[in-house]
């Protein structure tokens, strides 16, 4: 007697597997809040570019060469010579980049909407080692180009770790190149990690993250629990089937999403140099350092962070508290409230004067660094991290404005 819904196929794996158990828990009966807006485009498309990523992944390895001599030389061989090398290429590093637009704004519409709450602090969480192993990532698969930013910038964020003291730095900074310079045993070991060993833990966090946000939920706009409000069949008043609702809205998305990625890769693939350095474009050279050294626009906001402090062991704890303090966030914020619609104005102000630090952060980050440009990143880093602390009082004194009893 078959479990599942047909008789036919579907009859035969349900019996031995629960296909249709899962495809009606995670797709067909999983019910979202039906109010989602533009902010909840960003985690549908957050795993569009993972499958990009893996996909054009693959086949630049099958023609890229981790070797020092080689490295470089394949990368063009791949531009010029394989067949829709350079398309594959485009689309790796651009994707790169866009990953960072659409995680940005994810998390974002985490802070809009205080999907980090409880009982989502768990998903926050993961999310949160989302980030930090995609940083890695990117870093890591940045050097595989064998450039000359690829080179001094994987020189000089490695040289970080020699802040700790007591001769604890050195041996980091040895282990973690394999040698006394950036040389082919640190590109070898970049490439075994950038390649599989961070994309299988990446792969089972999303995994992690999905499964945690089926467990709970998805959060909304108003950040009303719609599990609150269910009718005789127990279906939340508020919720609407994923498929066919959010399918549809999700490839709509996706659509726009092409547009904008193919706009880029077919005709601005470089960015003005954002997206890809123009220093990358010569090959890596251990005895000549560029003039300006500054890692990809994703990463400057923290950069600057690190160079707005004068002491350079400081400096790196900054940087770290910078990305630490996030994943700390559903215990800061003590308002029960989750959405921003309901919340004080001095909250608004406070996350409007965070997003405006980021954002200045990163452009000083990737500048050359200049008295003026210092002192406005000192500013913004105390802006940044006075958030969390006016957080933490804030949210407790705050007067919200009254919730409505559903979703509106
Ligand atoms: C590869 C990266 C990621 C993927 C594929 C991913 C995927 C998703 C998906 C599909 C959703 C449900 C749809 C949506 O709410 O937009 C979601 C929700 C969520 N994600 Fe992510 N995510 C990623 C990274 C992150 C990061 C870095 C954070 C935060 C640090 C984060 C925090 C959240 C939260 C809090 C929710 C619940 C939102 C709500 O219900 O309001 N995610 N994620």
């Amino acid at each position: 007697m078959s479990k599942g819904n047909g008789n036919g196929l579907m009859g035969w794996i349900d019996d031995r597997f629960p296909l249709t158990k899962m495809i009606e828990e995670h797709v067909t009966k999983y019910y979202a809040p039906k109010n989602f807006n533009f902010w909840y485009y960003f985690g549908a498309l957050s795993l569009l570019v993972l499958i990009i990523q893996v996909v054009t992944g693959i086949f630049l390895t099958m023609n890229y060469k981790p070797d020092g001599d080689l490295a470089f030389k394949s990368v063009e061989y791949i531009m010029r010579d394989v067949n829709f090398g350079w398309l594959i290429r485009y689309m790796h590093s651009t994707g790169a980049s866009m990953f960072f637009v659409v995680v940005y704004l994810h998390m974002f519409r985490a802070l809009l909407y205080g999907s980090y709450k409880k009982p989502r602090e768990l998903l926050w969480i993961f999310g949160m080692l989302i980030y930090v192993v995609l940083m890695a990532e990117a870093f890591m698969g940045y050097l595989l180009p064998w450039g000359q930013m690829s080179y001094w910038g994987a020189q000089v964020i490695i040289s970080l770790f020699g802040a700790i003291p007591f001769g604890i730095g050195d041996a980091v900074t040895l282990w973690l190149k394999g040698d006394y310079i950036v040389s082919d045993a640190t590109l070898n070991r970049f490439f075994a990690l950038h390649v599989i060993a961070v994309p299988l833990v990446l792969i089972g966090l999303v995994v992690a993250h999905i499964l945690a946000l089926h467990e709970v939920g998805s959060n909304n706009p108003d950040g009303i629990d719609i599990k609150a409000n269910k009718n005789a069949e127990g279906i939340p008043r508020d919720g609407i089937p994923f498929h066919p609702y959010y399918t549809v809205k999700d490839l709509f998305g996706a659509c726009v999403f092409f547009i904008v990625f193919f706009a880029i890769v077919f005709f601005a693939p470089e960015m003005g140099g954002y997206f890809l350095e123009h220093a990358n474009f010569v090959p890596a050279d251990p005895l000549k350092t560029p003039e300006h050294i500054a890692p990809v626009w994703y990463f400057t906001p923290f950069y600057a962070i690190l160079r707005a402090v004068p002491d350079k062991l400081m400096g790196v704890m900054a940087m770290g508290a910078a990305i630490v303090v996030l994943f700390f966030l559903p215990w800061i914020d003590r308002n029960p409230v989750r959405s921003i619609r309901y919340r004080s104005n001095a909250y608004k102000f406070l996350l409007g004067a965070f997003a405006v630090s980021f954002i200045v952060l990163g452009y000083f980050g990737m500048q050359s660094p200049t008295p003026v440009g210092t002192a406005i990143s000192r500013i913004c880093a105390l802006i940044y991290f006075g958030f969390f602390i006016a957080l933490f009082f804030v949210s407790k004194a705050e007067k919200n404005k009254p919730l409505p009893e559903r979703v509106t």
